[in-house]
């Protein structure tokens, strides 16, 4: 299953928005190489390179949140670090051998992107306009 970003996914900050494009497009390359049946070590890169994508972007996010006082800061930023540990662990089990059923990896991040970027992100579009963030 794909995610193709659209104006739905949109949380009215362009540079935000760009990051979201980027998270689904390494989360494509990923369910690509799977599919092709690519080298453990291709996928494992992937996935690093989603996880330290994924960081990085909500360092972006938590670092306006302190800078406009965003005021559900704390509950976003709980959700993050969710996000992270279970990230963390898909890697550990693929490195300690344990067989993850092809899509697994794949449905779960895409529907928790979809309900956080539809569900959570867009809330902090008022307080970031209103900070001049577009
Ligand atoms: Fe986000
Ligand atoms: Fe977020």
């Amino acid at each position: 299953m794909k995610v193709q970003w659209d104006e739905s996914y949109s949380v009215g900050v362009r540079e935000m928005d760009k990051q979201h494009q980027r998270l689904f497009e390494i989360i494509n390359e990923y369910a690509d190489a799977l599919e092709q049946n690519h080298a453990p070590e291709t996928l494992m890169e992937l996935l690093n390179q989603l996880k330290d994508f994924t960081h990085w972007h909500f360092n972006e996010e938590e670092k306006y949140f302190r800078v406009f006082r965003y005021v559900d800061a704390d509950v976003h930023i709980m959700t993050h670090a969710k996000l992270i540990d279970r990230i963390f662990e898909y890697i550990e089990k693929i490195k300690s051998g344990e067989t993850i059923a092809d899509q697994e990896i794949v449905t779960f991040l895409n529907s928790w992107l979809t309900y956080h970027i539809k569900g959570t992100d867009k809330q902090y579009m008022e307080c970031f306009n209103q900070n001049g963030l577009v």
